[in-house]
């Protein structure tokens, strides 16, 4: 099967796929602990997607006003809508505070106080004494958070001499029974394939925001991570929790960051009503991000929608003193002016909910390890696979992430997995032989997709599934737009056994990246779909016009899915209603107000 294809071996102790915050984290962490460690990536490190964070990372320090990591950990329990699992959550939200310290050390230029502290910031659902006060929780580098953080990293990973594959296209895992042994890869630069080996591999492929027309990720934000999951026959958990962001530059989706309404920012509708007032009477504009993009569309919906079509509303900081615009939320001011054409000192931005993170993806515990449903073992370690940052569902989002958890979930769960590598592997242990004929089901898929030659461009296709998730799987659900969507992605799926590659060469294959990515794309869409239609009631990111309400009687519980032959096999497992230690207690689901 893969005559035609030389393949070139590779042995590591861990391969980590993908060079974002948490992939590098990883990376160095592995290496500084003697791992022989291998870093493949699709983009240059540094142009990964974590470079496009903007507010900030959490942590309760503590440097602007009182703050205590149970306060973070109940907000976060409170911002999951209970679907979080508590001890992960507890796990990350103590680490929180020496993991941000370590990326201070590490040199990450973070914006100071006037007493030369890491500024911090307000941001939605974080609050003090358990939903009381509002916390400043976000240490912020200005509005560019993330690019300092990833070039911090990278820089730490460089003088750590780690190995870097850069360029590379993660096309399948390599398994052996329930066993991952390692990744296979096409190299752009010069069209071969290579055979990565490793006792651990470590997936950071991040999420599959590129599913939506509208959305805050990158082109390359297409969950290859995820798809190989599929394809080695394990499940994903909790896919149809996807997260708008409430504040995309209408008509674009770019990001405008929620730290704009953590330094004073308000959203208002056509009759200038700063409306959130009337949803979230005490948070206000600093509601989580599920509430305040239901707010938004609701007032769109009801006709107080601002502009010509009435279809967006507006985000104000013009009010605020330019010198702390300037200083304090420089990216997005440049962001406005090019995608809008506006002046934020001046006037409005107009904004419009747009998809922005995943808070499903493949199942792991908190030590980074991936977990399936085994012989009724809710809990099972699939041997040699570990998940961090958005590809993984740990879970401590539960059903919506609050905003500035992710940069803090891409540290946290980087450290946590180079952590277990090195409690499970010793340094240079010989590997096991794999099996002459591992790679061939993977080039088999590579080589079909690569020679397609049907009548349906690749663009198309990924139009037709991108408009059909932005309509079907949107704020606002129902089962009949979920089947109606479910039924839509069954065609466009077939729609792909008609696909045509048109340059079938191997090196700087554009055409076929963008084909093998809309597949991985295709195959999460579905079962996005499919969980949403399957889920019967309304929580966090998931609102569902005919379920209105949370049912935790029946569904306190996660979604896991399969896909085999294009059908999707659904089942569940419990969410974590304990802690890690026992010096704070399980926090029981109650209503959520803000
Ligand atoms: O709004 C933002 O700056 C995004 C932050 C996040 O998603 O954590």
């Amino acid at each position: 099967m893969s005559e035609g294809y030389k393949i070139i071996e590779h042995e590591h102790d861990v391969v980590v796929v993908g060079a974002g915050g948490a992939g590098l984290r990883a990376t160095f962490g592995m290496v500084e602990k003697g791992l022989k460690t291998a870093c493949i990536t699709k983009v240059f490190p540094t142009r990964s997607h974590t470079v496009a964070a903007q507010g900030g990372i959490s942590a309760a320090l503590g440097n602007m006003g009182e703050d205590h990591w149970r306060f973070h950990m109940y907000d976060t329990i409170k911002g999951s809508d209970w679907l979080g699992d508590q001890d992960a959550i507890e796990y990350m939200c103590r680490e929180a505070i020496p993991a941000v310290i370590e990326l201070e050390h590490y040199g990450v230029p973070f914006s100071r106080t006037a007493e030369g502290k890491i500024y911090q910031r307000a941001f939605g659902g974080m609050t003090t004494h358990y939903g009381k006060g509002q916390a400043q929780r976000t240490c912020a580098a200005a509005d560019v958070t993330g690019h300092a953080i990833l070039h911090t990293l990278y820089q730490q990973a460089l003088k750590h001499h780690a190995e870097f594959f850069v360029e590379y296209i993660a096309l399948d895992l390599i398994m052996e029974g329930d066993e991952c042994r390692g990744v296979l890869a096409w190299c752009l630069d010069d069209g071969s394939l290579h055979l990565f080996k490793a006792h651990v591999t470590v997936l950071a492929t991040g999420g599959y925001g590129r599913s939506y027309f509208s959305c805050t990720s990158a082109h390359t934000v297409t969950g290859d991570g995820n798809a190989m999951v599929l394809r080695a026959g394990l499940p994903l958990q909790d896919m149809e929790f996807v997260q708008f962001h409430p504040t995309g530059i209408y008509g674009a989706g770019c990001l405008i960051t929620e730290g704009v309404r953590g330094e004073g920012g308000y959203l208002t509708n056509s009759e200038g009503e700063r409306f959130m007032e009337r949803y979230a009477p005490v948070a206000k504009d600093l509601a989580s991000r599920d509430v305040v993009s239901r707010a938004i569309t609701i007032e769109i919906n009801e006709g107080r929608g601002v502009g010509p079509l009435k279809d967006h509303a507006y985000l104000h900081i013009e009010h605020l003193d330019p010198a702390i615009i300037h200083e304090r939320l420089p990216g997005i001011s440049e962001t406005a002016r090019i995608f809008a054409g506006i002046d934020v000192t001046k006037e409005p931005i107009p904004i419009l909910p747009t998809v922005h993170y995943n808070m499903g993806g493949i199942p792991t515990n908190y030590k980074a390890e991936v977990v399936t449903l085994k012989d009724g073992n809710p809990d099972s370690v699939v041997p040699g696979l570990m998940a961090i940052g958005e590809a993984a569902c740990v879970s401590v989002h539960g059903a919506n992430r609050l905003g500035s958890n992710s940069l803090l979930d891409l540290i946290v769960f980087g450290r946590a997995a180079a952590i277990r590598c090195t409690e499970l592997i010793k340094p240079d242990t010989a590997q096991k032989p794999l099996a002459s004929t591992a790679c061939d089901q993977a080039i088999a898929r590579f080589d079909k997709i690569r020679h397609a030659n049907g009548s349906l461009k690749t663009a198309d296709i990924r139009l037709s599934m991108q408009k059909t998730m932005q309509t079907n799987a949107a704020v606002f659900r129902t089962q009949s737009t979920l089947n109606e969507g479910i039924e839509a992605m069954t065609a466009i799926n077939q729609s792909f056994n008609d696909v045509g590659v048109s340059d079938k060469s191997l090196i700087w294959n554009t055409d076929l990246v963008e084909t093998l990515e809309l597949s991985n794309l295709l195959s999460q869409a579905t079962v996005t779909l499919n969980a949403a239609g399957n889920r019967h009631e309304s929580r966090g990111g998931h609102a569902r016009e005919d379920f209105p309400k949370r049912d935790d009687e029946n569904w306190l519980k996660h979604t896991l899915t399969w896909l085999k032959d294009g059908k999707v096999h659904i089942d569940y497992r419990p969410v974590h209603l304990y802690t890690l230690t026992d010096e704070v207690e399980m926090i029981p689901p109650k209503e959520r107000v803000y």
